[in-house]
């Protein structure tokens, strides 16, 4: 549903210095994807009638890797401040309605958590705030003898006293745009770093009587923002363990949720079991008692019901029909369809290739831009030559075909349904169905001959 009376608006223009990277900070990635990508779909969560995202450093780099037309993008050339940023989103928001404020550096906030803090919005100035064990870096929450919220106050311009206060500033605010408009045109640079604050708005609202309420965000991790590596490879791990822990929940057995990474969407059947150290990427369709094992890489796949991925299988762009047996140590690259109970086994590659039912490749093969069909064998070190310097060819192999170990079928070629072809063949023509073939040369035997001798 469309709120039109909210606008968002994000600000991701700083350079993120203490990242230490050339890279701005908000295109750095959490679990697969940029930071600010993550605040950008917990905004649309929201319906708002318009978000804008204030960028700067690192220029149009940042709404070029971003790639969304449905975004407004205001520049702020020189970083003077989060106020001053603020201010260059103004001429896009509606000043009839609500405007909420979020950080482009923070990742994990969750929707809910918005939509509680905008239902104060109408008429006050909402606050999320949190409590930290350690508040170092953050701005810090002053509140008079009442409880009620002053001000707040940044670290570098705090002294001893605010410093130990544990409730920080999360960075998101809502209130009326109106009053933001009113407030911004008085913001000044008078503090220890020279910039306009945005925190500076909270006096304002005090002075002017407009109600200051606050919320406290549920969970601190939600409101972590990212400033440095550290922080970012503790956001990524809070991202993953809250990832397991829905997997857990949905009734997927993860022998370690703590080793375990999801970067991406991934979808789950009943029965399914994962083992340490995968990673999946992009979207992955899990079914029903599938079984994974340790240090597999899944990306953008579907898993059929009832298949068994052993460890250390590599598995890119691929459909694996109901129970197939893939591994270990296989890999299925883009455009590989298999379909149900199919055997790939160790040290095989599959690419651009479909492979019929109840066929079996399982050891040390190449099978690339082939059509293999139904209950065919696939020997040891089979090989589809597919490429001949220019152009690539593609293999066909009839259904109950079996190719003997050691073999090359150099493509365009076809393999005729029930044909054999002896091992260790070099197949450059079609081969006929249900005939042997081969290409050899005769076993033959020298007696007499003898070993070399070692000379002294
Ligand atoms: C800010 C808050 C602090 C709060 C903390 C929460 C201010 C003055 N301080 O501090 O109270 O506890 O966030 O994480 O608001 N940005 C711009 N343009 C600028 C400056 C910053 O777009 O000129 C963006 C940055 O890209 C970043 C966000 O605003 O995404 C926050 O800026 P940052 O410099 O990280 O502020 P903090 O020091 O963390
Ligand atoms: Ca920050």
């Amino acid at each position: 549903m469309i709120n039109q009376r909210l606008n968002i608006v994000i600000l991701a223009a700083g350079r993120g210095t203490r990242m230490h990277s050339d890279r701005p900070k908000v295109l750095h990635q959490v679990a697969g994807r940029a930071i600010l990508s993550h605040v950008i779909a917990c905004a649309e969560q929201l319906g708002p009638e318009r978000v804008v995202v204030v960028y700067g450093f690192g220029g149009e780099i940042v709404p070029q890797t971003i790639s969304r037309p449905d975004i407004t993008w205001a520049m702020q050339a020189e970083q003077l401040g989060t106020g001053h940023a603020v201010q260059q989103a103004l001429p896009w928001l509606n000043r009839d309605g609500i405007t909420l404020v979020m950080l482009g550096d923070v990742p994990l906030l969750q929707a809910s958590t918005c939509k509680s803090l905008l239902t104060h919005a109408a008429t006050c100035l909402a606050l999320l705030t949190v409590e930290k064990p350690d508040p170092a870096g953050y701005g810090r929450i002053l509140r008079n003898a009442n409880g009620q919220v002053q001000a707040i106050v940044e670290q570098k311009d705090a002294n001893d006293e605010q410093r130990a206060i544990r409730e920080v500033n999360s960075g998101i605010m809502a209130m009326p745009t109106a009053r933001l408009i009113e407030w911004l045109a008085r913001l000044d640079n008078q503090n220890n770093q020279a910039e306009y604050y945005l925190t500076d708005i909270i006096a304002m609202a005090v002075a002017d009587g407009v109600g200051v309420v606050s919320e406290m965000a549920a969970d601190e991790w939600e409101v972590t923002g990212i400033n440095s590596k550290q922080d970012l490879a503790s956001v990524e791990r809070q991202y993953q363990r809250q990832t397991a822990a829905g997997l857990l929940q949905a009734g997927v057995t993860l022998l370690d949720p703590e080793r375990l990474d999801v970067r991406g969407d991934i979808k789950v059947g009943r029965d399914v079991s994962i083992d340490i150290g995968c990673i999946f990427e992009g979207t992955v369709d899990i079914g029903d008692n599938v079984s994974i094992g340790a240090y597999c890489i899944i990306k953008n796949a579907r898993l059929g019901n009832g298949t068994t991925v052993a460890p250390y299988s590599h598995i890119d762009d691929a459909q694996v029909g109901q129970d197939c047996r893939i591994g270990p140590y296989a890999r299925l690259r883009p455009g590989s369809q298999l379909s149900s109970d199919a055997h790939i086994g160790n040290f095989v590659e599959i690419k651009n290739s479909q492979i019929g039912s109840g066929s079996k490749i399982n050891h040390l093969s190449y099978v690339g831009d082939a059509t293999v069909g139904r209950e065919v064998n696939i020997g040891a070190g089979t090989i589809t030559c597919n490429y001949d310097g220019v152009n690539k060819h593609r293999t066909i192999i009839g259904d109950h075909a079996f190719i003997g170990s050691d073999s090359q079928l150099v493509a365009p070629v076809t393999v005729g349904n029930g044909a054999t072809i002896g091992a260790g063949s070099t197949i450059t023509k079609n081969a006929p169905t249900d005939a042997l073939t081969l290409s050899r040369g005769k076993q033959i035997t020298i007696t007499g001959w003898k070993r070399p001798e070692k000379k002294i």
